[in-house]
C-alpha cells in the first residue's frame, strides 16, 4: 500500500511508545509522539509547554486546542522527512482530538487506515509504569524497565549517559488519575474508529517481539487490502 497513517491506541503504560518505535524502525515510519513532544515542550519552556505542564504533572489531559496544533505541525513535517507515512502516539485522546484529525486529513483526502488497540491487563499497566525509568534528555529520551529492560550500568542511561529519573506522572498516584482520564475520554474513541472500519485489537501481554508481531500482522494485511 502507498502511505501509512497508523494510530497506536492503548492505556498509559499498555506500551504504544515501545511498540511504535520498533514499528516506525521496521518499516520506516515517523514516530509521533505526543507525550514526548509535550514533555519536550516543558522542558524547553516554550509556550505549548508552560501551557501543558500543570495538566501533565497532574495526570490530566492537555486541553485538545493546545495538543491539535502540537500534531498538525508535526504531521506536516513528517510528510518531508518520512514520507511513509507516521504512526501516532498517543493521539488522538478525544473524540474533539479525533475530529480535528480526520478533518486536517479530510481536507487533503487522506485518513487513517489503521488503528491499533494494544490491550494490556491493568495488572501489567501499574507493574509496567512504576518499574519504567527514563532518559531525561529530550533529544534521547531512551526508555528503560527495570525488569524486562534494564540499563546495562543501574541508573544510567545506555545511549547518551545521563542519570535516569521516573517520570513525574509515573508515581502511584498520578498513574491512578492517568488511567480515569482514559477509561472516560480516551476508551470511547475504539467505538469510533471500530465504526470507520479500521480498529484492530491486539493484546498487549507478552514479550515486546511478541507483542510487535501481532501489530506488524495487523500492518501487513494492510498492505493486502489496500
Ligand atoms: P504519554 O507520554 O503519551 O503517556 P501515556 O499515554 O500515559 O503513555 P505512556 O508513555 O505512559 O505509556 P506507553 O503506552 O507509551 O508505554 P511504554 O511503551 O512506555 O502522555 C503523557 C501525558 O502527556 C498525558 O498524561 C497527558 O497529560 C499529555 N498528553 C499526551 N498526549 C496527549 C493528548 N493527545 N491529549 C492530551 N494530553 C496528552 O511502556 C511502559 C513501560 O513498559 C516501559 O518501561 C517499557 O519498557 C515497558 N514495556 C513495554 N512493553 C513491554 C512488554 N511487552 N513487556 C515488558 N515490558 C514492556
Amino acid at each position: 500500500m502507498g502511505v501509512k497513517r497508523i494510530v497506536l491506541f492503548g492505556a498509559p503504560g499498555a506500551g504504544k511508545g515501545t511498540q511504535a518505535e520498533w514499528l516506525c524502525n521496521a518499516v520506516d515510519l515517523a514516530h509521533l509522539s505526543t507525550g514526548d513532544m509535550l514533555r519536550s515542550a516543558v522542558a524547553n519552556k516554550t509556550e505549548v509547554g508552560l501551557k501543558a505542564k500543570s495538566f501533565m504533572e497532574a495526570g490530566k489531559l492537555v486541553p485538545d486546542d493546545v495538543v491539535v496544533g502540537v500534531v498538525v505541525d508535526a504531521i506536516a513535517q513528517s510528510a518531508k522527512s518520512t514520507p511513509n507515512g507516521y504512526a501516532l502516539d498517543g493521539f488522538p485522546r478525544t473524540l474533539p482530538q479525533a475530529e480535528a484529525l480526520r478533518e486536517m486529513l479530510a481536507k487533503r483526502s487522506e485518513n487513517i487506515n489503521l488503528v491499533v488497540l494494544i490491550n494490556t491487563p491493568e495488572e501489567l499497566i501499574l507493574e509496567r509504569l512504576t518499574q519504567r525509568r527514563s532518559c531525561p534528555d529530550p533529544k534521547c529520551g531512551a526508555v528503560y524497565n527495570l525488569k524486562s529492560k534494564p540499563p546495562k550500568k543501574a541508573g544510567v542511561c545506555d545511549q547518551c549517559g545521563k542519570a535516569l529519573v521516573q517520570r513525574n506522572d509515573d508515581r502511584p498516584e498520578t498513574i491512578s488519575t492517568r488511567l480515569q482520564a482514559y477509561r472516560k475520554e480516551t476508551e470511547p474513541l475504539a467505538a469510533y474508529y471500530k465504526k470507520a472500519g479500521v480498529l484492530v485489537d491486539i493484546p498487549g501481554s507478552g514479550s515486546v517481539y511478541e507483542v510487535a508481531g501481532r501489530i506488524l500482522e495487523a500492518v501487513a494485511k494492510l498492505g493486502r487490502h489496500a
